[in-house]
């Protein structure tokens, strides 16, 4: 049965296998990859506006080592971890989840996100050479994009909103 996944109203939440604890762990390093993924994805292009605001080569530089790091060390990882891991549990029940409106509503997000962070991959290359690519104002506009994923997104896996009933 799926009760392992489903939280009830009193937010008590029944496994009743083995499996069912065990995809409550893989549920729980999903939220772990999701939370490490979203760090980098915000503290990044803050990065991004203070390089774009930087006038010497060594700040230049130094923010280039910074952002290397991060997209490289911790946000692409917890990217590949978090796809990963959301498929795992899909696989788990692949005929409730496929067949979810909310789980089609939150993969399509989840899509835009991965655009998003290709974006970052491709601001962080340009910037490497340029640092006039983009004004720092841009990204601090570029920076906001993320909330407007994330939060439907949780309210998504979390209300899981019936739509047109
Ligand atoms: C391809 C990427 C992803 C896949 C395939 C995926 C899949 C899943 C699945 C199947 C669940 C279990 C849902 C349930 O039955 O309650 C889940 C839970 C969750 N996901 Fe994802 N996910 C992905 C990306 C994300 C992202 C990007 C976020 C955050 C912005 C996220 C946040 C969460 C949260 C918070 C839960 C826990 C919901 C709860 O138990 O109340 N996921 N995910």
């Amino acid at each position: 049965m799926l009760n392992y996944l489903i939280t009830e109203p009193s937010g008590r939440c029944a496994p009743d296998s083995t499996r069912d604890y065990f995809m409550l762990w893989i549920k729980a390093f999903h939220i772990m990859a999701v939370i490490c993924w979203f760090s980098a994805i915000f503290y990044l292009p803050r990065l991004f506006v203070y390089h774009a605001m930087s006038e010497d080569q060594t700040s230049k530089d130094r923010f280039t080592i910074m952002e290397s790091k991060l997209f490289w060390g911790i946000m692409t990882p917890s990217a590949v971890a978090t796809v990963a891991l959301g498929a795992w549990l899909i696989a788990g029940s692949p005929s409730y989840y496929l067949s979810a409106p909310w789980m089609h509503a939150k993969l399509a997000l989840v899509v835009l996100l991965l655009i998003y962070h290709y974006l970052c991959w491709v601001f962080f290359e340009k910037l490497k050479t340029d640092s006039r690519v983009r004004s720092h104002r841009y990204f601090r506009v570029f920076n906001e994009v993320p909330i407007f994923m994330m939060v439907p997104i949780v309210i998504l896996v979390v209300v899981k909103p019936v739509f047109g009933a």
